[in-house]
């Protein structure tokens, strides 16, 4: 992944997330803010019977946006991972990447994702076999550990065994799932030890939590997710701090445009009813609600809504004709994104 780095600034990413950062929302990430420099899709599932999932495989057939995708697979079967890392290798990806971060029970419990971690000796063999089958570059997403982080200097251990292209770390362990702070110490410890370009994730939610992360890890590259729904220009703002540019804040009426559109392009891509389409919006609106107005008011009324009209007459009364700033970050006491603010209190 060494040529895609930039030189004076680290290489940003978007988070692969399940069910969000498909074809329609790589679109909207590069109208609003210019894009990250680099996505990964979401998951493919492997397992003895998988077939490449045909709404996944979009995102890089259609891929528009002239920039990489690594194709992400999450599984333990070492021949049907083999198998599926050859089939993506034939279509137009940057590389293959295995999760070994999801935390999901169905998946750990199989000994897949995150649950992985648990099973370091099949790691092992699933890396070096992994690594034999792929000719083009072969990535990682990585979490610290399965219970404490102090487990991934044996981590580590494994992957050094390996000649991978990148490692992407999200600096939780698996049974902290999204909850805590995360820990820049073991991210900055894998930079130091690894000679492949590592890349620092979790709870960049702004430019100085970004900045914060990567002065605290000195990573190549900062990985986004959950941040990037809420504040998709924070690839833009984040290019400009580094490249020495004054950055601009969206305002709430940008916000309002943004929800427009992401409505608008996901409704051309999926075949649901108009009511079911207010429920795949609103995973979105999830995090786009946090921090729009300080009493929650827009958060607390768009859960609650059915309907398109419901939906519409919300997004009109609290953003529409708007043209306060959004605010920076989220709010502290976030239930969905959770302490943010100790990336800013770390030396
Ligand atoms: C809704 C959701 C879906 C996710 N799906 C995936 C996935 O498919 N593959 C993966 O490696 N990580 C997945 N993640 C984890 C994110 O990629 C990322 O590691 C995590 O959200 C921490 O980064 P953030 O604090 O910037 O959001 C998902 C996270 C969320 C919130």
């Amino acid at each position: 992944m060494r040529e895609f780095l930039p030189e004076n600034r680290p290489l940003l990413l978007l988070a692969p997330m399940q069910d969000i950062t498909d074809l329609a929302f790589m679109g909207i990430m590069e109208r609003f803010g210019g894009g990250p420099d680099a996505y990964v899709t979401e998951y493919f599932r492997v397992h003895e019977d998988s077939t490449l999932e045909k709404h996944i495989l979009r995102s890089i057939d259609e891929n528009r946006t002239g920039k990489p995708i690594l194709a992400q697979m999450i599984g333990q079967s070492i021949p049907d991972l083999v198998r599926t890392a050859k089939l993506l290798e034939a279509h137009a990806v940057a590389g293959i990447d295995l999760n070994l971060g999801c935390p999901a029970p169905v998946v750990c419990n199989k000994s897949a994702g995150g649950g992985l971690l648990r099973k370091l000796d099949h790691l092992d063999v699933i890396l070096g076999s992994l690594r034999e089958a792929i000719s083009g570059r072969f990535t990682v997403k990585t979490r610290l550990g399965y219970h404490e982080a102090d487990e991934f200097a044996a981590v580590l251990e494994i992957f050094s065994r390996h000649a991978i292209d990148a490692l992407s770390i999200h600096g939780r362990t698996v049974a902290e799932r999204y909850r805590t702070p995360i820990h820049p110490n073991w991210i900055r410890q894998a930079v130091e030890q690894f000679p492949c370009p590592v890349f620092a994730n979790g709870n960049v939610v702004s430019v100085e939590t970004g900045r914060a992360l990567h002065a605290q890890t000195n990573a190549a590259g900062l990985m986004i997710g959950r941040g990037a729904i809420r504040n998709p220009w924070l690839f833009g703002q984040l290019r400009d701090t580094y490249e020495g540019r004054a950055h601009t804040s969206p305002t709430l009426g940008d916000v309002y445009h943004y929800i427009k559109a992401l409505y608008e392009e996901t409704k051309r891509t999926t075949r649901f009813s108009e009511a079911k389409h207010v429920q795949k919006v609103k995973k979105y609106l999830v995090f786009i609600a946090q921090g729009i107005d300080p009493a929650g008011a827009f958060e607390h009324a768009i859960r609650r809504v059915k309907t398109p009209e419901a939906f519409w007459e919300q997004c009109e009364v609290h953003l529409a004709k708007h043209s306060d700033e959004l605010m920076k970050g989220p709010p502290q006491q976030s239930k969905v994104f959770c302490g943010f603010e100790a990336l800013l209190t770390q030396d």
